[in-house]
């Protein structure tokens, strides 16, 4: 068993293009309430950039964090169009994904790139939940493996230790995401204990057995609970089911009932 005794299950909401300020404002304060006792779980919620400033207010000192789904790598200069960490912070934002299968697919987001993003993260106190994935063809070619190394390999070879304890991994395989065709939990646990060797080779165990390793991909309060009971899941990265208040709240309490009954 490689989960930490106390460590929370982490789940974070990625609402993509969807919510404008007033649906924003909505959802989080339904959160706010619907999962204001629970302390089981972290939950995290990612809105339009632009609704970022209204979640962080509405979502105050509430049970909710907020994260940003992108993050350029450089503090200031001529980047049109971006937005840094020093930025994300201002608004009170803890999280950021970077790397997400849908920016590297369309805005073409190398393995370069969003590593000089999560680094930028991590040195300026963002947690980055880093997405890696094979897509349908590497997974039929078995490429697996050496697709998530790659990807993952890129953003820890420059890395010290100290700054990757805070790091989170979700693999998202490209061919589960929107699809309603989630992954296996034998599968997940397996690639996701991949990943943590991977992190324990270039930093070593200590380090991995800080970071956290999420599984995102046709996500359901139906099926969270078979994904967070294996082992090495940490975790949920989830789209669709977390644009609504009420099939996110309870995709997070049935979460919680796992991690209660993991630590009977
Ligand atoms: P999905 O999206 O849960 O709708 O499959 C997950 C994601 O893209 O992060």
């Amino acid at each position: 068993m490689v989960k930490q005794k106390g460590a929370r299950p982490l789940v974070c909401g990625n609402w993509k293009l969807h919510h404008d300020a007033a649906q924003t404002r909505r959802v989080i304060r339904q959160l706010n309430g619907l999962l204001a006792d629970q302390k089981e779980v972290e939950v995290v919620v990612a809105p339009v950039a632009v609704t970022l400033a209204c979640a962080c207010a509405t979502a105050g000192r509430g049970p909710i964090a907020v994260a940003a789904q992108n993050a350029w790598w450089a503090s200031q200069g001529a980047f049109t169009g971006e937005w840094s960490v020093q930025h994300l912070r201002e608004l009170g934002c803890r999280y950021a994904l970077v790397g997400h299968s849908e920016r590297r697919a369309l805005q073409g987001e190398s393995d370069a790139l969003v590593a000089r993003k999560a680094h930028a993260c991590l040195r300026g106190g963002i947690v980055p939940i880093v997405c890696v994935g094979e897509t349908l063809a590497q997974h039929r070619q078995g490429q697996t493996r050496e697709v998530l190394d790659r990807q993952l390999g890129a953003v820890l070879r420059p890395l010290s230790g100290r700054l990757a304890r805070r790091l989170v991994v979700a693999y998202e395989p490209v061919w589960a995401i929107g699809t309603g065709q989630a992954a296996g939990p034998d599968q997940i646990n397996d690639t996701l204990a991949g990943l943590h060797r991977t992190v324990s080779g270039h930093l070593g165990e200590a380090v991995a057995a800080q970071a956290r390793f999420l599984y995102g991909g046709s996500v359901s309060p139906d099926n969270a609970r078979e994904f967070v009971r294996q082992p090495y899941v940490d975790g949920l990265l989830v789209g669709r089911a977390s644009l609504r208040a009420e099939s996110f709240a309870r995709l997070v309490c049935r979460v919680a009932l796992v991690s209660q009954e993991s630590q009977r």
